[in-house]
């Protein structure tokens, strides 16, 4: 059976020394990956800090399920790798402060070195069908390392951070190897489609690799992306949040006493954080507001992190210096204004700290995503819950449609801000929690984690080692001497089969030579050709004016038997209900995407965006299919996403259906099946055919059911000639 093999660069503990045990580390990284639930086997690779007994590791269960291993790592090496290249290079760099990288020669090859053993120990430890999930900053170039020493291990790659827009990518000296590493993954994941875009104009201006949002075609693989905003344990949160420990909690530090407001701050001690600019804010509201004097406290957790690292040494002093400052302007004898914890906190006093607190304010000037936001939304009471105040540069932002969003730079009117979420009406607030509530019991870590290994399982599935290439005499040879002496039906598709894909689709008119080539086919007695295609009927009967052959347009839903002379509607489902409320939606997303249109057939509507900016047309494109299938997922509708176009058409309007309908009635047991086809619409085609016909993708190898392929659309003619004709 498979396992999952998840590999991170530190295992989600560090060591007590003084109970001897072992303790939960913090950050993001973790939560997310402690929170997904899951049946599968999940072995964890990552590593362990000097100190830790290494028997400890290996005793320690804290699901059934899942197991614990470690690459043995030299302190001084890994230090360099760690304090050196990801926290004093990439992660500056990732968080938009270049300024702040300290590049050099020897952290890079530390770097490179640790990727290896990480590399080594994964390969060693992965079996033939584990699939492997790398995590982070701290390991881009293992992709490619493993796919080197393994080429047949499923490798996924998800980047907790953000990536940053290709202006500050370019200053990283190593910036093309990293790239180039990371596109030897099989899918690479982002949270939100804005990192997915920085990452893919990296790849093109960098490397001169061309893609769409959803895959990268190179050399080195065909490597799928992927937007999947990260989650947490819902469920678990909540119990906790209302447990009888949290309650206590709360009582213990009397934050049920009094009508004292609390605004919580829970970040690492990380200047992404932007906690500097949260006290500024803080100490402005206080200047501007008196009468809240008293009667607000700021809670700020402050974890440390990467303690070793100068930037964070001073950004401590930095942060204390203010906090003083703060605190002598405005405490009383029975007053603090702000109480500054730098530790980490137990569960159950975060979720104490949470429920009790009136506000979460987080200011972030870059977070990946943010998971505190999320746990505070889990935790709150829904009978009186706090109001969220977020960063505008949080990943989050993209997925929590009710908090209150923040520029944190504006510290006048973050000030404001405040102020205005302490005075929100129980009601409002409500209101709002319960939006974001609804949204996080759905979506869970578990979800983010089954969506992307889902992905990752499916591209895998997707490749067909049996594929062969036409261009190579001896299998041209092989597949006409299948056809030799036997009667034939052809099944041949249009746009990019027989005609190029153009521009203009009105433009794609049938060229003389293949118009008499099909003509010359079906003349012959042994041969009957078909017709398949998206197209309607009435852009199909002039292109083929003039030849008795079967047409099947829209997919299928309109058909032309020859030989009666009749046409003949294929859809029982009824479009009354689904037909006006895409052409609604379609027609939203024609008016904001440049150059695009849509075309209206009998059983389909088509969005045409082949004319749009590239990059924004397959981002609306892939926005289009999610709001389609999501707004008729409970009609008789399939959605699809073609070249440069999106359809929504009858369930019935496909070609794998209208082949198996057309081979039970129409095809004679000595008659033996071809289909040629570019699309993805064909992949349905191909389908029908796998245990009966022989299937020729026009295009590149990747993602098809055919058996055979050929790249270039120009060659279609000779192919046909010479495997029919002649
Ligand atoms: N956290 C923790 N110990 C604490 C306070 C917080 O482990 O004392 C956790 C918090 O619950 C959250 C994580 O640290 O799950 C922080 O994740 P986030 O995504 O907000 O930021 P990151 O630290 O990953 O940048
Ligand atoms: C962020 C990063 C993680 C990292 C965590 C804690 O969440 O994305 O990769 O593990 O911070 O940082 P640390 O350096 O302590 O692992």
């Amino acid at each position: 059976m498979s396992r999952w093999i998840i590999v991170s660069n530190r295992l989600p503990f560090s060591y007590d020394e003084e109970n001897k045990k072992l303790k939960p580390s913090s950050g993001g990284l973790v939560t997310a990956i402690r929170g997904i639930k899951t049946k599968e086997e999940v072995l964890w690779v990552g590593s362990i800090p000097n100190n830790v007994p290494k028997k400890l590791v290996r005793q320690y269960k804290d699901q059934d399920n899942i197991s614990f291993s470690f690459p043995d790592l030299d302190k001084e090496l890994y230090d360099n790798y760690y304090n050196g290249f990801c926290n004093d290079v990439l992660w500056p760099i990732l968080h938009y402060e270049s300024e702040s990288v300290k590049f050099s020669n020897e952290r890079w090859e530390d770097y490179i070195r640790v990727n290896q053993i990480f590399a080594n120990h994964v390969a060693k430890v992965a079996k033939k069908d584990d699939i492997i999930w790398l995590h982070d900053y701290q390991l881009f170039l293992a992709p490619k390392m493993i796919k080197e020493i393994n080429p047949n291990l499923k490798v996924g790659f998800f980047l907790h951070v953000p990536f940053p827009s290709s202006e500050i990518w370019r200053h990283l000296p190593v910036r093309e190897e990293i790239l180039e590493a990371m596109i030897h993954a099989d899918l690479i994941g982002f949270h939100d489609f804005a990192y997915l875009r920085h990452f893919v104009s990296s790849v093109y201006n960098l490397l001169g690799i061309h893609s769409s949002l959803l895959e990268i075609r190179s050399p080195h693989n065909n490597t799928k992306l992927g937007v999947y905003p990260v989650s947490i344990n819902t469920q678990d949160f909540i119990s906790k949040a209302s447990s009888k420990k949290t309650a206590k909690a709360i009582h213990r530090y009397g934050l049920d006493i009094g009508d004292r407001k609390y605004i919580l701050g829970v970040d690492r001690l990380d200047y992404s954080k932007g906690i500097l600019y949260k006290l500024e804010a803080y100490q402005s509201f206080l200047r501007e507001n008196p009468k809240y004097v008293g009667r607000v406290q700021l809670i700020q957790i402050a974890v440390p992190s990467r303690t070793d690292v100068p930037e964070y040494i001073k950004l401590r002093h930095d942060v204390e210096r203010l906090v003083s400052e703060i605190n002598g302007e405005f405490s009383e004898i029975d007053y603090i204004p702000v109480k500054y914890i730098f530790n980490s906190v137990s569960v159950h006093d975060l979720m104490a700290l949470y429920r009790a607190s009136d506000i979460l304010l987080v200011t972030s000037k870059r977070d990946g995503m943010n998971l505190v936001c999320l746990e505070y939304i889990a935790t709150q009471d829904p009978k009186d819950p706090g109001v969220v105040m977020l960063s505008e540069f949080a990943g989050a932002a993209s997925t929590l449609s009710h908090a209150t969003i923040i520029n944190p730079m504006n510290i006048a009117d973050t000030a404001q801000k405040i102020k205005e979420s302490l005075e929100v009406k129980l009601e409002e607030r409500k209101k709002r929690h319960n939006i974001m509530f609804d949204y996080l019991k759905e979506y869970t870590a578990t979800t983010w984690a089954g969506a992307f290994i889902n992905h990752l399982k499916k591209k895998t599935l997707e490749s067909n080692p049996k594929l062969q290439d036409l261009s190579q005499q001896a299998k041209f040879e092989k597949l006409k001497k299948g056809f030799d002496k036997k009667r034939r039906v052809l099944l041949l598709d249009y746009d990019g089969t027989l005609t190029p894909i153009v521009n203009d689709p009105s433009a794609a008119v049938l060229k003389p030579r293949m118009k008499s080539l099909i003509k010359k086919l079906q003349k012959r007695d042994d041969t009957d050709v078909v017709i398949i295609t998206g197209r309607d009927s009435n852009f199909i009967s002039k292109q083929f004016e003039g030849i008795e052959c079967y047409l099947a347009c829209e997919h299928g839903a309109k058909f032309y038997d020859y030989k009666n002379k009749k046409w003949r509607n294929l859809v029982a489902s009824s479009k009354k209900e689904w037909f006006s409320q895409a052409t609604q939606i379609i027609k939203e997303y024609t008016r904001r995407t440049p150059s695009s249109f849509f075309e209206k057939k009998n059983y389909a509507i088509a969005w045409h965006y082949r004319n749009s900016p590239q990059d924004f047309g397959e981002f609306q494109a892939r926005k289009l299919v999610i709001d389609l299938e999501s707004g008729l997922s409970h009609l008789p509708v399939s959605v699809i996403m073609g070249k440069k176009v999106v359809e929504v058409k009858s369930i019935e309007a496909n070609k794998g259906y209208f082949t198996q309908w057309f081979a039970s009635r129409y095809v004679e047991k000595d008659q033996k099946l071809f289909s040629i086809g570019d699309d993805r619409t064909d992949e349905d085609m191909f389908r029908a055919l796998e245990a009966n016909g022989e299937t020729v993708k026009v295009g590149t190898p990747e993602k098809t059911s055919a058996k055979n392929y050929i790249e270039d659309q120009g060659d279609v003619y000779k192919l046909l000639k010479e495997l029919f004709l002649d």
